[in-house]
């Protein structure tokens, strides 16, 4: 292994997931690895396979396409998820088990309520089982952040001798300060030696992950744990963007250090992950946030028309964000020119069958909004690849409301070829709408989260609306998305959006058989 490479672990469909309001699903799941696979993103950790057979059923169809990055899954040392992990990630091309067991002594007391002796025979055991699926074991010392060295030594020797080929240190709790951070690394690796490849994993609890990451790096780390626009755990995880981008701008201070990034697919990565979570990074986000190229004082954009160098460190093309076209898009534009754009936008994996329905909508969006930018075209591209299974699709919806009267919307829901028309009251506009769609479809669907964002400003902006919606008590609620000028339209799209990916999930997994969940 090249010692100057880094390896980036991303952990966006794991850890990212697990922010609130993140879950995703798995058509989302693919496409979001697919793109990391893009990115140059060298093991993908796809989730955690025991943890639903939805959960599994993602690993195991992103195992079986994505072909160039590892896909790992990740694993309690418990017999039962390490084998649903090996079983998970079997088809994948590389694949890697993630195992984790608590080293700090807070975990170890309260948590586990095990001594050290148990948790090194549990880890042990692990790491052995999981050598039994795959030849690649990462194993993370939980709360490495608060775990003593001492006992750390003790663990590492029993793992990696057990079969470990990286060894994870996460920063569980974001607790640890740069240097601090840095030392243990040292320390660490060197006592790994060649014997495996020290990771890190930080969490950003005091806003110091990224600090602490390239801290790590500094000090012997040749795997970071990262995801894309940092989400995460609470605070979230030290942000890929930020990590890459600062081994590969500072390269006076990391020297040979190198990651297999492909810095400019950054931008087109972190707004697939935006739009499929609804969570879109704060505007000052380094890197991917709106402002983080944008030039507001007299006196820096005096600088920049004399040389960008005044105030940029970076080039935004080097990170994928490209100047606003300035051939604008509007009614009179052709497929051409439209297929043109997308290319331009990075989207070069789009099938006929997208580009027609998404030039279909282009059309019909340039008859209201005069002129459409790039970040239309972005949505629509990305909302039509998102919404792929169309068992339900709206074809009308009118509603009256509001101020004095009784709210009401009547729906035309198409299903199976034939139109299906109704209408109902509400408390609200919107619970009239969801009442409807309830009674043409038969579901019942509880709205967990509602989120609405405008996708570029101006009154004809398009509203791009994102759901979570709970349609059985026995599985997660699903993620749907709608995009429309007229916000209430994008609304009921993006609650049947969510019904959708919520059937096409229990065909799939009717049809798995039993072994696998
Ligand atoms: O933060 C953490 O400790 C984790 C481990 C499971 C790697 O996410
Ligand atoms: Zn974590």
């Amino acid at each position: 292994m090249d010692k100057n490479r880094i390896i980036v672990f991303d952990t966006t469909l794991r850890d990212g997931e697990q922010s609130p309001g993140c879950s995703m699903n798995t058509e989302e799941k693919i496409k979001i690895a697919l793109q990391l696979e893009k990115l140059g993103v060298d093991v993908i950790e796809a989730g955690f396979a025991a943890a639903s057979p939805g959960d599994f059923d993602a690993i195991s169809r992103i195992a079986e396409q994505v072909k160039n990055s590892s896909i790992c899954s990740l694993s309690r040392a418990i017999d039962n998820d390490i084998k649903q992990s090996g079983l998970a990630v079997s088809k994948a091309a590389k694949h890697r088990i993630h195992t984790f067991i608590a080293t700090s002594p807070i975990h170890m007391k309260y948590k586990l309520k095990m001594s050290e002796a148990e948790v090194i025979k549990r880890a042990i055991h692990a790491v052995e089982y999981a050598r039994t699926f795959v030849d690649d074991v990462e194993f993370s010392l939980e709360d490495a952040g608060r775990s003593e060295i001492p006992f750390m030594k003790e663990v590492m020797d029993a793992v990696i001798a057990a079969g470990a080929t990286t060894i994870n240190l996460p920063d569980t709790v974001g607790y640890r300060l740069p240097h601090e951070l840095g030392a243990m690394v040292k320390e660490l690796s060197d006592f790994a030696g060649d014997r495996a490849i020290i990771s890190v994993h930080n969490h950003n609890d005091l806003g110091l992950s990224t600090a602490n990451t390239l801290a790590a790096v500094m000090n012997g780390a040749r795997q970071i744990e990262v995801t894309m626009n940092g989400l995460g755990e609470r605070a979230g995880n030290s942000a890929l963007e930020e990590a890459v981008m600062a081994i590969k701008t500072r390269k006076d201070a990391f020297g040979e250090l190198y990651t297999n990034i492909n810095t400019p697919e950054i931008y087109a990565t972190s707004r697939l992950v935006a739009t499929v979570t609804g969570v879109e990074p704060q505007q000052n986000k380094a890197i991917v946030g709106k402002n983080a190229f944008a030039h507001e004082s007299g006196i820096h954009q005096d600088g920049m028309l004399k040389n960008n160098e005044t105030y940029e460190i970076m080039k935004p093309e080097d990170v994928g964000v490209f100047k606003e076209s300035t051939l604008i898009l509007g009614k009179h534009s052709g497929r051409a020119a439209f297929r043109d754009r997308i290319e331009h936008l990075g989207f070069d994996k789009v099938s006929d069958e997208e580009l027609n329905a998404a030039f279909e909508r282009f059309k019909i969006l340039a008859d209201k909004k005069k002129d459409i930018g790039d970040d239309d075209i972005r949505m629509i591209i990305t909302d039509e690849a998102l919404n792929q299974d169309k068992t339900y699709e709206l074809e009308a919806l009118q509603i009256s409301d509001c101020s004095n009267g009784v709210p009401t919307a009547a729906v035309a829901i198409k299903f199976k070829d034939q139109i299906m028309r109704d209408a109902a009251i509400g408390d609200g506009t919107m619970d009239a709408i969801f009442k409807t769609i309830d009674r043409l479809t038969g579901y019942d669907g509880e709205l967990k989260d509602y989120k609405v964002t405008s996708v570029t400003e101006g009154k004809d902006a398009l509203a791009k609306v994102t759901t979570r919606v709970s349609f059985d008590e026995n599985s997660p609620a699903f993620v749907g998305h709608g995009l429309s000028i007229d916000t209430m339209l994008a609304t009921a799209k993006a609650y049947i959006s969510a019904l959708n990916s919520y059937l096409s999930q229990k065909e799939r997994l009717s049809k798995q058989s039993p072994h696998q969940v």
